[in-house]
């Protein structure tokens, strides 16, 4: 019998850029094929921990992402670390590697570089949302918080939403919004609000990208037909779920959990999974509704599954695969 030599494809984050991992197609197409499995109860996906060391930041804290798409599909695992003081110093506040696992041994069959699929994948999450929940021929997209998830979003809805004419950005940190308006100039119109209520009013979609943990974000800003999703979970009160024509999640167990405002609300006895509108996979799939009428306040809740990390990776890995780009690792 040969002795059993497993290897493993590594993949760099200039790799997974190279087989089309930083644009939205690639994780549009994977996504919307995952999140109608995961609708259909055919992907498995356990509750994700949060290893948080010490009392720091809320957005101190590495989380492991296990999931499995597919039949025989494939397995694997997301491990994103994230620092909220890590942009102050030059580096990106998240850090992840993906490993993805063959399902037929479960042995490891690659690692990838799993920031820039983890921007990515979020983005395209937003832009199926935009499809079916955003007033058609939208033009005005606001953003608050202008980090690398907030600028992956703006890039994912250009590409996929030609009819964009201005982005309104917001951030603590002016200079971080004018930094973004410059690097969008000549694609997009773009404002700089001094405020974050300008912007929102301004937007008929509103992106909240931030780090905070205390919601700012009130419904009486949002203008009839808005579509609001809510990126960064946090920034956003409570009557807004209460009061928003409907309420969207990718997948509600999530949502209902680590004291997120959903859960807050539930706690409360004020929303329930029947206050729910549907999850972003029946949506996809048909079975639920989107947007109805040109006036619905939609808020979409999407807390990021690793469904969506383990679809896009394995769609990036094989890409890698057949156009022979990545490192080979020996196992052993
Ligand atoms: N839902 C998902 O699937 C998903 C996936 C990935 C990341 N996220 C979330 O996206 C958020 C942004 O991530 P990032 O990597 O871009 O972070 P980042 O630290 O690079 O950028 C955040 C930006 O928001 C600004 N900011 C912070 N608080 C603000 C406030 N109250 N008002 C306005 N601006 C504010 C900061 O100055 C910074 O420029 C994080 O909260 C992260 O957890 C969500």
């Amino acid at each position: 019998m040969p002795e059993h030599d497993p290897r493993l494809l590594y993949l760099t984050r200039r790799d997974v850029a190279a087989v089309g991992g930083a644009s939205a197609g690639l994780y549009v197409d994977a996504l919307r094929a995952a999140l109608v499995a995961h609708a259909e109860g055919a992907t498995v996906q356990p509750l994700k921990p949060y290893l948080r060391a010490g009392k720091g930041h809320i957005a101190d804290r590495i989380i492991a992402m296990p999931a499995h798409v597919g039949e025989p599909g494939v397995s694997g695992l997301k491990w994103i670390g994230s620092k909220h003081d890590n942009p102050a110093a030059g580096r990106e506040r998240a850090s992840a590697l993906i490993v993805l696992n063959d399902p037929e041994t479960n042995y490891p069959v690659a690692i990838l570089e799993g920031g820039l699929i983890s921007a990515w994948r979020t983005a395209a999450v937003t832009c199926l949302a935009a499809e079916h929940l955003a007033r058609p021929g939208f033009t005005d997209v606001t953003l608050i918080g202008c980090g690398v998830i907030g600028r992956t979003q703006v890039d994912a809805l250009l590409e996929r939403f030609p009819g964009i004419g201005t982005v309104h950005l917001h951030d603590l940190r002016p200079e971080a919004a004018h930094e973004l308006a410059a690097r969008l100039d000549g694609r997009v119109a773009t404002r700089v609000a001094a405020e974050a209520e300008d912007a929102v009013r301004a937007g008929d979609v509103v992106l909240p990208c931030t780090v905070t943990d205390r919601p700012y974000l009130e419904f009486d800003w949002l203008k009839p037909g808005t579509l609001l999703a809510n990126v960064s979970i946090m920034d956003v009160h409570k009557e807004v779920f209460l009061r928003a024509d409907k309420v969207v999640v990718d997948d509600w167990e999530q949502s209902n959990r680590e004291k997120k405002i959903i859960n807050q609300l539930v706690l409360e006895g004020s929303f329930s999974r029947e206050q729910l509108h549907a999850e972003l996979g029946e949506i996809l799939a048909g079975t639920r509704p989107g947007r109805e009428s040109t006036g619905e306040i939609i808020l979409l809740n999407p807390m990021g599954m690793a469904v969506e990390d383990i679809a896009c990776a394995a769609e990036v890995h094989a890409r890698a695969e057949a156009q022979g780009v990545g490192t080979w690792l020996d196992l052993y």
